[in-house]
């Protein structure tokens, strides 16, 4: 048995059956967790993710933190807060990419996972977060306290580059981003039968881990109904309130600026209507893992995002598929150089020709629409820009539907 496993058992030795977000939370991040002991996104890792497959992801998302920084104005400092950063892989590729704003630029990789920061800080060129922040660093803001300390230091002095474990406890300009981490945050899940809504809490079936079906409490019984107006007898969904949740912490993270999701996700009555193996998926060591309630802390374990529940929070200023996301933002010029570069210099075969011709492999990955390219972006705009535009007066509908968007699979 796993020490992840031995934990939870013992608590439900004391509390009875838990919900599926304290087994999540512990098993991911609690002392013996998946993430917390290292595991995670990597080649030499558990899963493949866009900033894994190679640098190209960074230098688009590089492009559109400068799409941002012009139109929120070129603030000095402009921040770049990449929410579940993993090994730094993602900054890395920012960072090497130069964007246009560097001189404005601080870029701080936000991680929970001790082992990550570690390996992240090895990665990247890292100061003291106090010389980027200044003294106000906790991560509880209050928000009537007008004098907290923002972003410090003279202006064109970037790029400066810190690793945080949590949020900032201070409101600045720029961009949240976010590469595949809500479908790592902690949710309960919820089974329909026999014309109402129970809990699927985790208890004991004699030795083993088992489900048990509890009464759900009233406000997710009526938020559910809305949700999923027809659900199949049966049928199984998440309550992402983990989620939701740092959606709310990241909007009240940015005074001005925009905040971009990458993940797979599916409104909420279209989860109710697949097996739950195609929603709810385990990974480890470049595959597949076993079933949810095995190997707790020896495995990932993920869920495709309800756009829809976070949605109840603010609706998205845009919702696109990360293909046409990352050829909004330059990734089809990018290609077409990389393809000219290993065109020009295949007969030389040197480095500068392999990178092209290896950039040009990364394009067609991130752009199918069978994997990652069928991810969904969705962006939420903060405060006025340059234009006057006022955030998310006219949001677009969430899609109904979709391909299948999965993790990638190591070596996939
Ligand atoms: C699936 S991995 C994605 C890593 C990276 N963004 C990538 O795309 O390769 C999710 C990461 O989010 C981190 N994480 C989870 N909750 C977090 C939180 N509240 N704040 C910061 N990082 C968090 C995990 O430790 C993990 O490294």
């Amino acid at each position: 048995m796993t020490e992840a496993a031995a934990r939870i058992r013992a608590l439900i030795a004391r509390q009875g059956p838990v919900p599926w977000s304290v087994v999540l939370e512990s098993a991911l991040y609690g002392p013996a967790g998946f993430y917390t002991t290292g595991g995670g996104a990597g080649r030499r890792r558990d899963f493949l993710t866009s900033p894994e497959v190679g640098p190209l992801f960074g230098a688009v998302v590089a492009n559109a933190v400068d799409d941002a920084w012009n139109r929120w104005g070129r603030p000095d400092p402009w921040v770049v807060l990449e929410v579940g950063a993993g090994a730094g892989s993602l900054a890395a590729s920012v960072l090497a990419a130069r964007p246009a704003c560097s001189p404005a630029l601080r870029y701080i990789a936000v991680e929970r996972s001790p082992a990550l920061r570690a390996a992240a800080a090895t990665a990247l060129p890292v100061e003291d977060p106090a010389q980027i922040l200044g003294p106000q660093l906790g991560s509880t803001r209050d928000p009537d306290d007008d004098m907290a300390d923002g972003p410090v230091g003279a202006a064109g002095i970037g790029p400066l580059v810190t690793v945080l474990a949590d949020l900032p406890a201070v409101a600045v300009d720029g961009l949240v981003v976010a590469n595949e981490l809500l479908d790592n945050l902690a949710f309960d899940l919820y089974r329909h039968r026999r014309a109402t809504w129970h809990e699927g809490r985790v208890g004991l079936a004699g030795a083993e881990l088992a489900e048990v079906d509890l009464p759900a409490a009233a406000d997710i019984q009526v938020r559910l109904r809305s949700l999923v107006p027809d659900p199949p007898e049966g049928c199984l969904v998440p309550w992402e309130a983990g989620a939701a949740g740092w959606l709310r912490r990241a909007l009240a993270a940015l005074s001005r600026g925009r905040l971009v999701v990458f993940d797979y996700a599916r409104p909420t009555a279209e989860l109710a209507r697949l097996p739950v193996e195609e929603w709810l998926r385990t990974y480890r060591a470049g595959g597949r893992g076993a079933d949810r309630l095995e190997d707790l802390g020896a495995q990932d374990i993920t869920v495709d995002v309800a756009l829809d529940q976070l949605g109840l929070v603010r609706a998205p200023t845009r919702v696109e598929d990360q293909a046409a996301w990352l050829d909004r933002h330059g990734m089809a010029a990018l290609e077409a150089a990389a393809v000219r570069g290993w065109q020009a210099g295949a007969a030389r075969g040197d480095l500068r020709a392999l990178a092209d011709r290896s950039r040009a492999g990364e394009a067609t990955i991130l752009r199918d629409p069978a994997g990652l390219g069928g991810f969904t972006v969705c962006e939420w705009d903060v405060g006025p820009d340059r234009s006057g535009g006022a955030g998310p007066a006219h949001p677009e509908p969430a899609r109904s539907g979709g391909p299948p968007q999965q993790r990638e699979p190591y070596g996939n």
